[in-house]
């Protein structure tokens, strides 16, 4: 590579990375050197595609010209979403207000370039998933990030949002169940938030990625059913194991429609039209029953991990209730998160990441813990990390 030098914009040198994929690049260089290395960093369910999502993709593939789509999707995947929140959350919600993007990160970079002007105040959970709030820099945003405790479950409540609210605000981001706790907001606390930002004009995005990857097999109801001028987003990624794919989606208010088209039309283009076309299998009955008995599997695998964590000594204030992550802290063994990760890669070639990639607050007593992986690799890295925290509990110094 060129040894040039090329002056980078001051909004890009102010993006931190992101550290779960850099954590993962130590992993991957070790797993290169012969080394196998359990990925409990990565938020990546390991079952795949499902099979109709990959016949589908094969159907296509016979030399028919794939052209580009409309910026928001084609129809009858807006349509077939509309309808899953008929099915599921018992809303009504017009298929044109249903915009068809390259993933969440897609939905969300076009939802905060079309809300967020230079200077406005965005109110965000600390530990939350670092990319959502990066977007909102991204544009200008004042981010504030809210500490949270296990007492909220790790989510911003009405109370810290009322505090911290003042005449600059102009929104919220959340995400139930959330990353990196797997954490989700109650309905009433959901219902109260929306309420008071909407009295004071404020929008909400909520990210719903892991909606469909509650436990609780009544699963859980769309901040769409409660509140329908918020601006949700979701994704095929995590609950039908497309990561790879790029497919999700934003429901906007229908004034926002024209803008988030306008600015996919520039941005993108559209969504990657062989998968748009492809996902349409996943709203069929045989798709959805192997969605439902992965996410059985999860459940069983969060048993698995909370039995071997409380073995170990590690604390999990709150115990999770969507997505597969946990958070756990790691105060009890003197080390930081960082110390705490780059050990436990380096001794029991076990990845994780550190609670810094989520924020700031605690974030050195707190690591997350990736559970998408399988059972038998979930059960030896356990293992494995097990005699490491021994170690750290035994040694005869104290870590300061
Ligand atoms: C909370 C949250 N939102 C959004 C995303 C981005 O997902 P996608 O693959 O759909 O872009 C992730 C990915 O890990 C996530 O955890």
């Amino acid at each position: 590579m060129s040894s040039k030098q090329f002056r980078i914009s001051q909004r890009a040198e102010r993006v931190a990375p992101f550290q779960a994929m850099e954590f993962a690049k130590h992993a991957d260089a070790l797993a290169a050197s012969g080394a196998h290395v359990t990925r409990l960093n990565i938020g990546e369910p390991d079952f795949g595609a499902p099979p109709a999502f990959l016949d589908a993709i094969v159907d296509l593939a016979d030399g028919r010209p794939m052209g580009y789509t409309p910026s928001v999707g084609i129809s009858q995947l807006r349509t077939a979403i509309a309808a899953s929140y008929r099915a599921t959350d018992g809303v009504e919600i017009d298929p044109r207000r249903v915009c068809v993007t390259a993933g969440a990160s897609a939905a969300l970079l076009l939802c905060a370039a079309a809300v967020i002007d230079p200077g406005d105040r965005v109110l965000v959970a600390d530990p939350s998933y670092p990319c959502n709030r990066q977007f909102a820099e991204s544009f200008g945003a004042d981010v504030a990030l809210l500490p949270t405790s296990a007492a909220t479950r790790f989510q911003l409540d009405l109370a810290s949002i009322a505090a911290a609210w003042d005449e600059h605000t102009r929104g919220v981001m959340l995400a139930s169940p959330s990353n990196p706790t797997g954490t989700s907001l109650s309905t009433t606390e959901l219902a109260g938030i929306c309420q008071f930002v909407e009295e004071r004009e404020g929008w909400r995005i909520v990210d719903e990625i892991y909606l469909g990857l509650t436990h609780d097999d009544a699963g859980a109801s769309s901040v769409l059913a409660l509140d329908d001028d918020a601006i949700v987003v979701n994704s095929f990624s995590k609950v039908f194991g497309l990561t790879g794919w790029r497919l999700g989606w934003c429901v906007v208010p229908e004034a926002l429609v024209p803008v988030i088209e306008k600015l996919a039309q520039n941005y993108y283009i559209c969504p990657s039209a062989p998968t748009q076309y492809a996902a349409l299998s996943c709203f069929e009955p045989e798709t959805l029953a192997i969605a439902a008995e992965r996410r059985g599997q999860i459940v069983a695998r969060k048993n698995i991990v909370l039995q071997a964590l409380s073995a170990m000594g590690l604390e999990v204030p709150v115990i999770p209730d969507g997505a597969f992550y946990v958070y756990v802290d790691i105060s009890m063994t003197g080390l930081s998160s960082w110390e705490f990760c780059e050990s436990a890669l380096a001794q029991a070639r076990v990845a994780l990441t550190p609670g810094h990639d989520f924020g700031d607050h605690r974030a050195n007593d707190f690591v997350r813990l990736s559970y998408a992986i399988g059972t038998a690799d979930l059960v030896a890295g356990l293992e494995r990390l097990a005699v490491f925290v021994g170690d750290q509990c035994s040694s005869p110094e104290p870590k300061s």
